[in-house]
């Protein structure tokens, strides 16, 4: 998956701002510790498990970009892994991922970035799936993502470990056939 800057192109139609996603530089390094941090990150998306036993994206076909407004601001970070859902490559769905400075929280920055990312790899990929999962306690999250198209599909149990216990994760997904112009994707 090429990773080059993109603006929003769908946003529009779901009255959504209009947000960046660019690659980030060594310049972002402090920004990304920071969204990393467990004062930031919150929760719900931090870990305390040893380094060597935290998966590397990069291992699953994943990246990650920083999402800034159309001045530059940057206002958070996405990123995206494959999981299969069967034996061939067409059956690679796209995970994704998003921490939202929490300065810019609140203003849809969430559910535009997770909107813009979601048509991008629909388009450039073959994948016919975006899923993002969350917590159920996560309501922020589960708005953002019914803000942006995704469609809420129920919850994968005891599927996620983290600081010391299982945890339900309440799964969302875009497919073509949601997106509003049908299955085609709008290009940027
Ligand atoms: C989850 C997160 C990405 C949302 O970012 P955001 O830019 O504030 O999201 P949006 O503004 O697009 O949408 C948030 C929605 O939840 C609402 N909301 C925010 N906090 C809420 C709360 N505690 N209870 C109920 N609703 C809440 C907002 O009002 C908004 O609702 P609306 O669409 O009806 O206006 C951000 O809070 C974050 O980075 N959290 C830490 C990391 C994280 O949890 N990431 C997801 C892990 S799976």
């Amino acid at each position: 998956m090429a990773a080059e800057e993109v603006t929003a192109h769908a946003s529009h139609r779901l009255d959504l701002p209009r947000v960046v996603l660019r690659d980030p530089s060594p310049l972002d390094d402090d920004f990304l510790d920071l969204l990393g941090s467990r004062e930031v990150a919150g929760e719900w998306d931090s870990f305390d498990d040893p380094p060597e036993e935290m998966l590397r994206a990069t291992d699953f076909g994943g990246a990650r970009q920083i999402v800034t407004l159309e001045d530059h601001t940057r206002v958070g970070c996405v990123s995206w892994i494959q999981i299969p859902y069967g034996p061939n490559a067409k059956s690679l769905a796209w995970s994704i991922g998003i921490t939202i400075h929490p300065d810019f929280r609140g203003r849809h920055y969430a559910a535009a970035a997770q909107r813009l990312l979601a048509e991008r790899l629909l388009r450039e990929s073959p994948s016919h799936r975006v899923q993002a999962d969350t917590d159920p306690d996560n309501v922020a999250e589960q708005r953002a993502l019914t803000r942006a198209g995704f469609v809420r599909e129920g919850v994968a149990r005891g599927a996620q470990w983290r600081r010391g216990r299982w945890h339900d994760r309440v799964v969302f997904s875009l497919v073509p056939a949601d997106l509003v112009d049908g299955a085609e994707v709008a290009s940027s």
